[in-house]
């Protein structure tokens, strides 16, 4: 019997290691420590604005962020934008289309975020949870459970792993990137030093740039990661507690049973 399950254990883990490794080279992923790491991390605020600054200047011109309500902007745990600051930035976006009216008005905080511009370029706002940038060893993904899944370190990876050489391939220009899988994707380097000018004084290399974009696609992807931390702890917290509790309740409880002497 157990001979039987440890041997399509073994086959399943062999499946599905070949099905990962099947998918091609994975490329050269940065493992940054990012500010919202661990049990105790926490977004920074400064960082999400300065991300949110590149989406609307650069990557915006593309992709779309369509599950992402514009209103949460201004949510505690996020780029926390005040609520005036948060409209204006909303009818600054395209227009949407009114669902009762059919006509064009424009786009109010209560709205998502457009969709993509380009048909090719998809969706970013759960783009740092449908990455992973840690495959391996031998494509298992063990190392995820100490590292992460790796989202945004893939997409930090991507943003700064074009190496510059092109390709036309079927009349389409492929880029050399050493993190996407495959290595040419057909979106060229977006983001070239000093491109945005950020507000809060920051240097806009293609390194800072990246990392606040990838940060504030972690939040896109899972804007309520804090609540969800600070619940975590306090269970934990609370289950410590309970465990002593109930540790000292079973020893009171038997201790008659194991001949101790017991007072009232
Ligand atoms: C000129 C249009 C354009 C701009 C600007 C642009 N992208 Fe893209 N992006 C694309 C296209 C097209 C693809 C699909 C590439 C492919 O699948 O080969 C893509 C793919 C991606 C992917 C997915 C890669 C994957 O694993 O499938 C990510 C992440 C991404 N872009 C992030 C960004 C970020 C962040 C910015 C802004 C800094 C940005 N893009 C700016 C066109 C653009």
């Amino acid at each position: 019997m157990f001979r039987k399950i440890a041997l399509s254990a073994i086959s399943a883990l062999a499946l599905t290691g070949g099905a990962a490794m099947a998918a091609g080279p994975a490329g050269e992923i940065t493992d940054k420590a990012f500010s919202f790491e661990g049990p105790f991390g926490s977004f920074d605020r400064n960082q999400l604005q300065r991300g949110l600054q590149v989406y609307t200047e650069v990557c915006s011109a593309c992709h779309g962020l369509r599950y992402v309500p514009i209103r949460t902007l201004s949510d505690p745990g996020g780029p926390e934008i005040p609520a005036d600051q948060v409209r204006a930035y909303a009818a600054m976006l395209n227009p949407v289309i009114d669902a009762e009216t059919g006509e064009d008005r424009d786009r109010l905080a209560t709205d998502h975020f457009p969709v993509s511009g380009m048909a090719t370029a998809p969706d970013l706002s759960l783009m740092a949870k449908a990455r992973a940038g840690f495959h391996g060893p031998y494509g298992l993904g063990i190392n995820q459970l100490f590292k992460g899944i790796g989202g945004p370190e893939y997409i930090y990876s991507l943003l700064t792993g074009y190496t510059g050489e092109e390709k036309e391939e079927a009349g389409s220009i492929f880029y050399a990137n050493t993190a996407f899988p495959g290595g040419w994707i057909a979106m060229g380097p977006p983001l070239s030093d000093g491109q945005v000018t950020y507000a809060d004084g920051t240097e806009a290399t293609v390194s800072q740039m990246s990392e606040d974009m990838s940060a504030f696609l972690m939040w896109t992807a899972e804007p309520k990661m804090m609540a969800r931390k600070q619940v975590g702890l306090t269970a934990v917290i609370f289950l410590a507690v309970f465990s002593a509790l109930l540790y000292l309740t079973n020893k009171r409880i038997w201790a008659r049973a194991k001949g101790y002497k017991v007072e009232a």
